[in-house]
């Protein structure tokens, strides 16, 4: 049995670590944290997986107050040694289960094209909708997206086609360099939320 604990500040160090290990070469110490500080809480959640006292890897999810039918998946992964034994799948299924209790049309996520071969053949074993990111003002060439309905009896899934993902921003931002951006961001955000507030109530619950 798996459980899951929402990341706080109280356990960021515990996720930090868990993250290091998962993403050693992505990791930078900060990046969580500053994912879980200036971002709104309706706007990304994160949590910690343990399997009997051992943490065993972490997930996530966030969406773009622009884009309000779509969660995408953040910081998910699975510690080195409890690799292929299912729990990945768990993991994201029980995340996929959450997204759609939160009442989203899509679940989605990004990654790299390139030398991610052990990442893609788990995307690819979900059967996901895969699709080249071809961004028009995002530096970022050689990224796939991958995409799953929300809705279990529609089995056509809207494409992404490719939408701005503010990749750019997202790595400022994780570099603590975005202040002006987050501002921008936390009213654009309050604009989103006064035209559809059905959203502020999808994130004000938890995994039971
Ligand atoms: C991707 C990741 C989460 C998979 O977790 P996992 O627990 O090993 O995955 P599972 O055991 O549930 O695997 C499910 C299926 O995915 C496929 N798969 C997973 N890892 C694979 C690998 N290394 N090579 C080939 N196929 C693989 C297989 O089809 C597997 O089913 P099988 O074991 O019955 O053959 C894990 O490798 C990881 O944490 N990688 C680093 C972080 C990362 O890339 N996260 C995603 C960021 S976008």
């Amino acid at each position: 049995m798996l459980k899951f604990i929402s990341v706080q500040t109280d356990n960021l160090h515990i996720a930090q670590e868990i993250q290091k290990k998962v993403f050693p070469k992505e990791y930078q110490n900060d990046t969580l944290e500053n994912s879980l500080t200036s971002t709104p809480e309706y706007l990304s959640q994160f949590w910690l997986v343990k399997k009997g006292k051992k943490f065993i890897g972490l997930t996530g999810i966030y969406f773009y107050p622009q884009y309000p039918k779509d969660a995408w998946l953040n910081w998910f992964g699975v510690i080195p040694e409890f690799r292929r034994k299912g729990y990945g799948r768990k993991i994201f299924n029980r995340t996929y289960a959450y997204v759609r209790r939160l009442g989203f049309d899509n679940f989605r996520l990004y990654t790299d094209a390139k030398d991610n071969e052990n990442t893609l053949a788990f995307y690819r074993s979900l059967k996901m909708k895969e699709e080249k990111y071809l961004p028009q003002q995002d530096d970022f060439t050689d990224i796939l997206i991958f995409s799953k309905s929300c809705h279990p009896f529609k089995k056509r899934i809207h494409a992404w086609n490719n939408k701005y993902l503010y990749i750019q921003e997202q790595l400022l931002l994780s570099q603590n360099n975005m202040i002006s951006y987050i501002k921008k961001k936390k009213s654009l955000s309050l604009l989103i939320f006064l035209k559809h507030p059905s959203i502020l109530w999808r994130f004000a619950e938890c995994f039971s």
